[in-house]
């Protein structure tokens, strides 16, 4: 069951649980789910929008130019430490997240992207506007520190990789029961 809510009741929810990870969920021909510690809720062109910066090497990251669309789940009751590893840590290029990390999915109601049960507060999205952030534009302390350069970029925990900025329209809010 889902019970609809004013996505701005529970902005302070969403804040307070993005620096331990939220998950951005996307979905193709298979499901899948990364951790996020970055994002934003508020109001872009008079919509709700909620905003995420996903890098280049995620396997997520075509997956959302492709769809154009993703849902993101939080939890209410404290993060999991499994989801927080196996989806924060592994890509699934190469693992089936679900299975991994014993992730009920939720049918969506708007759009085509599944919520996750155990991350009940779940936020449907439709992309608005997408746009690379050159990280040039950054202060250098921070460039430096958020973009390290000496790591292979083909590991999902690498962080060498540009950011994209999706800003993303709310459709629907609801909590999973
Ligand atoms: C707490 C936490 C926060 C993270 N935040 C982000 C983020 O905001 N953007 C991002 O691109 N990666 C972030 N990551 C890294 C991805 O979750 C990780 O690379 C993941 O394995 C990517 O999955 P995928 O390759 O299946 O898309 C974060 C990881 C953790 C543990």
């Amino acid at each position: 069951m889902k019970e609809t809510i004013n996505v701005f009741d529970y902005e302070q929810t969403i804040l307070k649980a993005l620096p331990q990870g939220i998950l951005l969920n996307t979905k193709e021909e298979k499901f899948n789910s990364m951790v996020i510690g970055w994002g934003a809720l508020g109001i872009a062109w008079n919509l709700p929008v909620f905003s995420v910066l996903v890098r280049e090497n995620r396997y997520t990251k075509a997956r959302l130019d492709r769809t154009g669309e993703f849902t993101v789940s939080i939890p209410i009751n404290g993060p999991s430490g499994k989801i927080v590893k196996v989806c924060g840590s592994l890509s699934g290029r190469r693992v089936d997240k679900v299975a991994e990390a014993g992730l009920t999915l939720e049918e969506p109601r708007t759009n085509g992207v599944p919520g996750v049960a155990e991350y009940p507060l779940t936020l449907e999205c439709k992309i608005l506007y997408s746009q690379w952030l050159d990280p040039a534009g950054l202060p250098e302390e921070l460039r430096a520190a958020m973009y390290p350069q000496d790591v292979s970029g083909s590991d999902p925990g690498v962080n060498r990789d540009p950011h994209t900025a999706y800003i993303a329209q709310v459709v629907d809010a609801y909590i999973i029961k």
